[in-house]
């Protein structure tokens, strides 16, 4: 069977929604650098309005700019003719500054066992079809990232959804987790911190999913991608808990250095022998797709050794949007949220009237206000418990305007039952 039959008949369907509503959603203005907000418009009854894009996690979009200094290594590389292809597992300068960083953050690897890669989005598709076989399973956490849910459909394999909880935190449930283990269980995915949820899990659940995966013979997944957006400080890696534990850890430029666009990210596969099969494979696979961008690839090193100080400022302006966006929606009636501790992402509920679904919220949101988020179960949620998540990377002053559009329509779809 082709790819597009095998991923579109094994996604749920609340997936593909999710998808379509993205690829909709993502279309951007004209505007050479321009913030995407007041780009399209949706008509209500009464007049055109502008949208405002609180979908899309790409700080960029908001204004946010790629610090300068990985803007000139980018652009060196080019100018000094570093314009064909590369080393498959990614120029020697980066994967060392992979390791380095790895290893001065508790999880030491040597720079054999990093790899660069396409976003961590690459490096996800990498390992899973690595390490999985056809009918084989995976962990995923529930609300989910729904690229671990393609992947595993484009390989043949499955997805087995553990809850995290929202009445805790979003901590992962993990009786529900233990309960799905079955012997053709292969990965646990650890997303930590978390989109969509903003969690990040305390030192004793973090020890709770390394003892379950080495009880299984799990290779832990660990995406890390806001490992440096927790709002006190960086998020540590879980690999610094068990520094032999089977764990690959992801992460990339995309988020906390400010350049999705690049497409440029890594994998560090722990130094744990279990892993060595796996580590070959991975590199075989990636022998396959010849590199990844190669000029980008000159700026890891100055990001992961160079100047950071991009990033506290970036961390203060995600945690005064945070505590705006969870002050303005525990203030709606029939609102609630977890405070999210890292990144840009909160997943709200709204108290839906009987009958109602979370797409029906999210879609009367967008038609009345402009105001255009991602409804929970495009992450796998049920439809009538009303979650939908927001990305709150617009400016402070957009967001107070946001949320009080928010809070006027939420009344009036609510009172109408
Ligand atoms: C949890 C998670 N993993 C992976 C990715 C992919 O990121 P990248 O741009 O590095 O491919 C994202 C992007 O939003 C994400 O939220």
């Amino acid at each position: 069977m082709g790819y597009i039959r095998r991923v579109a008949s094994k996604l749920p369907p609340e997936l593909s929604v999710f998808a379509g509503f993205l690829g909709v959603c993502r279309r951007r203005p004209g505007v050479p650098g321009g913030p995407p907000l007041y780009s399209d418009q949706v008509s209500s009854s009464h007049q055109a309005t502008a949208v405002r894009y609180l979908n899309v996690g790409d700080p960029n979009a908001f204004g946010f700019k790629t610090p300068p200094h990985l803007v000139a290594a980018v652009e060196r590389a080019m100018r000094d003719g570093h314009n064909g292809y590369g080393p498959s597992p990614g120029i020697p300068a980066a994967r060392e500054a992979v390791a380095a960083e790895l290893t001065s953050c508790g999880f030491p690897i040597s720079a054999d066992r990093a790899l660069i890669t396409a976003g961590t989005s690459e490096a996800i598709d990498l390992v899973l079809s690595a390490l999985v076989d056809g009918g084989g399973e995976v962990l995923v956490p529930m609300p989910t990232y729904p690229l671990y849910t393609a992947v595993l459909a484009k390989i043949d394999a499955r997805a087995r959804y553990y809850l995290t909880d929202p009445t805790r935190g979003w901590q992962p449930d993990l009786d529900h987790l233990r309960s799905l283990v079955t012997s053709n269980t292969r990965a646990l995915v650890v997303i930590d911190p978390n989109n969509p949820t903003g969690a990040t899990y305390p030192a004793s659940t973090r020890r709770e999913l390394l003892e379950f995966a080495d009880r299984h013979n799990l290779v832990i997944l660990a995406d890390e991608v806001y490992g440096d957006l927790g709002y006190d400080g960086p998020i540590e890696p879980l690999g610094k808990l068990d520094p032999d534990a089977a764990i690959i850890t992801f992460s990339s430029l995309s988020k906390a250095y400010l350049a999705p666009g690049w497409r440029t990210g890594w994998m560090g596969v722990g130094r744990s022998p279990r892993l060595d099969g796996a580590l070959a494979a991975i590199k075989k696979m990636a022998d396959g797709r010849l590199c990844s961008t190669v000029p980008m690839q000159f700026a890891v090193a100055e990001a992961l050794l160079g100047d950071r100080s991009h990033q506290p400022i970036f961390r203060n302006e995600l945690k005064a949007r945070a505590a705006l966006t969870v002050r303005s929606l525990t203030s709606m009636a029939g609102m609630s949220c977890v405070a999210p501790i890292a990144g840009f992402y909160v997943m709200p509920k709204v108290q839906l009237p009987p009958g109602r679904t979370d797409e029906d919220y999210v879609l009367g949101l967008l038609r009345a206000t402009g105001v255009l988020c991602v409804y929970g179960s495009g992450f796998g949620m049920r439809p009538e418990d009303g979650f939908f998540r927001i990305v709150f990377l617009a400016p402070p002053d957009e967001l107070t305007a946001i949320y009080k559009m928010m809070a006027d329509f939420t009344t009036q779809y609510l009172a109408r039952g």
